[in-house]
């Protein structure tokens, strides 16, 4: 069983506020980590009024180190095991935002009050899931990536975000793939993931794939349904930087695939067993 308990996100969702953030407790046939923080306290303020106890929580896993999923960090109580991609340290200003977009810690601080693991390799965490480490860029479509301009060390640079990772369960009915904002590109992701894996079957994918704007990005999203297709995708679970329209035009391309929209306070339990050749 996978479960899935949205703490931040950008929709509300009745009680629940959202903000630009995204922050998920995952649970992998009875093990639990924390995927991001979101943008600030709230994901914190969810758990309570979900009725969720996050002190038994003791790993942390960052898809990368914008704000809006690691501004939370200060919250959190100490001693977490934190995996994250070592670039999540640099430091970033947005030239679009006007704002400082990076961790909201510096590795010292982090490293002093939590276990921090820094890889840029993939690595097995937790039974049968995967932290993906640094994304290559495999796919032809998504050679220019999701990327932004940021100011670093005062310099104006494409930010390559070589930090954006995600996390890959292997399940029976294939992997289970989670990205945070998708800056890699989702299918470049999902293609790691099978390197790193050793799977090829996907069953379901979920986050932030960064494709916001139907008219100007259609190329990419008419390439991501016909790769989704192909890879017979069974579950796909939508939010953070993927906006309605985009939502809405991935529901009327992908009839047999069930499409859930993401929010905070929602939950998603998926009948899913460990792969059963780890089993063996
Ligand atoms: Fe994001
Ligand atoms: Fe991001």
């Amino acid at each position: 069983m996978i479960n899935l308990k949205i703490l931040s996100e950008n929709r509300d969702n009745c009680q629940f506020k959202g903000e630009s953030g995204l922050s998920v407790l995952v649970e992998v046939f009875g093990k639990k980590f924390l995927l991001d923080t979101g943008y600030s306290d709230l994901f914190l303020k969810n758990a309570s009024l979900m009725g969720i106890d996050l002190s038994k929580v003791d790993t942390l896993v960052l898809t990368h180190g914008h704000s809006d999923h690691t501004n939370g960090i200060p919250y959190l109580k100490d001693g977490l095991n934190v995996i994250l991609h070592p670039d999540a340290f640099k430091n970033r200003w947005s030239i679009r935002k006007q704002e400082y977009v990076g961790l909201p810690v510096t590795e010292k601080q982090l490293k002093d009050r939590h276990k921090v693991l820094a890889t840029s390799k993939s690595l097995e965490f937790l039974p049968n899931c995967y932290f993906l480490g640094e994304i290559p860029m495999l796919v032809d479509f998504e050679m220019d990536g999701n990327f932004s301009t940021t100011l670093d060390e005062g310099l104006t640079q494409t930010d390559l975000t070589e930090d954006d990772s995600g996390v890959a369960i292997k399940t029976d009915q294939g992997l289970f793939v989670m990205t945070g904002c998708g800056h890699r590109g989702v299918c470049n992701t999902i293609e790691h993931a099978k390197r790193v894996t050793g799977e090829d079957k996907i069953f379901g994918v979920f986050g932030g794939f960064h494709l916001r704007k139907l008219e100007k990005q259609k190329n990419k999203i008419d390439k991501t349904i016909e790769y989704f297709k192909k890879n017979s995708i069974k579950e796909l679970y939508l939010g953070h930087c993927v906006t309605d329209e985009v939502i809405d035009y991935f529901e009327q391309a992908l009839k047999d695939v069930k499409i859930i929209r993401l929010a905070a306070g929602k939950e998603f339990e998926l009948e899913l067993q460990p792969n059963r050749e780890k089993e063996q």
